[in-house]
């Protein structure tokens, strides 16, 4: 247990960042209330906007937070126009520079449909599917593959013949992260929805890519140290329409980063889209949480995006904080935010736009807020 607290460094980035990460803060408020907050939150300025206004994508003390913090919690970076002299967006920095910087080997993005909630599929708001039916983890390796910095582009005179992206897929970096995911099976415990199984899904396109091979060879590998979780495969492309068709048949799924980033938007559209959509970035030493949506320019400044994704990384970021540091206070608290965001979905109260409502984005926290410190009463 730590004295002064846990420090959390704040990166609310750019666009609609700043509007959900200013609710998240509103319920960690609710939650500390009557006690002193086991943690403290500093904000730091950066991403794609402020590198417009500064030149900088974030300023070095925002950069040595990152690094010092127990914790961090990002909003959204990437804004039109704000793009680095070597093509890359601005603000990368704070996301894949920190994944890269901070050895953040698993992108944990779970997938729940909580009651109350209406997925997306065919951009309507019905109820196919019960939310009982869709419960699970994706957990995407997050330092390499295609998105290892190792590409370029041939140039002569002055016009591109070439560009090369490297997909590099490494024994330690598949290890771990398929041991990651074999764990988190085991912690879950429950298994999938549709059999109560724990089970870990291999997503990959093995009969193609050599580096999935090697892939699946690891899964194997790692995956035989734990007789009690199934192991589970299937080929990307065809993944994709199971996941839609039969999401209860799945409790834990691993892959690596590309398809990873691809399967898991997909994924949320069962969740009730990217507004639900949270992800922790975890290494051994260090973990970032973000809404996954993004900074969605075009409704930035309207107090309209759907906040609940940054309230389930909150809650993913205590219950990391928690289990790490062997302290029930902050476990207690992620519970606590939990069935408050579950309540208020329940109850329909806090819809926004995204769900076919017209709840703003700060009466949602308020809402939230009000259901944490009304609990029981
Ligand atoms: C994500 C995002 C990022 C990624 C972008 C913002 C670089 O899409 O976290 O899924 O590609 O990983
Ligand atoms: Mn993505």
């Amino acid at each position: 247990m730590k004295e002064a607290g846990y420090s959390v460094a704040v990166y609310p980035g750019d666009g609609t960042g700043p509007e959900v990460v200013r609710e998240g803060e509103k319920v960690l408020e609710a939650l500390a209330e009557g006690a002193a907050a086991p943690w403290h939150l500093t904000d730091f300025p950066g991403g794609g906007q402020y590198y417009l206004k500064t030149g900088r994508e974030w300023e070095p003390e925002a950069e040595a937070a990152a690094k010092d913090a127990d914790a961090i919690l990002l909003g959204a970076v990437g804004w039109p126009g704000a793009t680095l002299p070597n093509g890359d967006l601005a603000g990368r920095a704070l996301v894949l520079g920190l994944r890269e910087g901070l050895d953040l080997y698993a992108n944990v993005r779970p997938c729940k449909l909580y009651p109350g909630v209406r997925h997306q599929i065919s951009g309507v708001y019905t109820q196919v599917w019960s939310p009982k039916d869709v419960d699970m983890v994706i957990v995407r390796e997050n330092t390499e593959d295609l998105y290892t910095p190792v590409r370029g582009r041939l140039t002569r005179a002055h016009e591109t013949e070439v560009a090369i992206d490297t997909r590099v897929v490494t024994r330690k970096g598949s290890e771990r992260v398929v041991r990651f995911a074999f764990e988190l099976a085991c912690a879950r415990g429950r298994g999938a929805p549709q059999d109560g199984k724990r089970r870990v899904t291999c997503v990959d396109k093995s009969n193609v890519l050599e580096g999935c091979r090697f892939f699946r060879e690891t899964f194997d590998r790692v995956g035989a140290e734990f007789p009690d979780v199934e192991r589970d495969y299937a080929y990307v492309d065809a993944f994709t329409q199971w996941l839609v068709r039969n999401p209860e048949r799945y409790d834990v799924v691993v892959a690596t980063n590309m398809m990873g980033d691809i399967i898991t938007d997909l994924a949320a559209v069962l969740q009730g889209g990217m507004g639900f959509a949270s992800g922790g970035n975890v290494g051994a030493d260090h973990a970032m949480f973000e809404p996954v949506h993004g900074s969605a320019p075009k409704h930035a400044g309207k107090n309209q995006v759907n906040p609940f994704a940054t309230f389930l990384a909150v809650e993913q970021m205590l219950r990391w904080l928690g289990e790490r540091h062997h302290d029930p206070r902050l476990v207690r608290q992620a519970d606590r935010l939990e069935r408050a965001v579950a309540r208020v979905l329940a109850d329909g109260s806090a819809r926004t736009y995204d769900q076919g409502g017209s709840v703003s984005t700060s009466a949602a926290g308020d809402r939230v807020a009000e259901a944490i410190r009304t609990e029981g009463r």
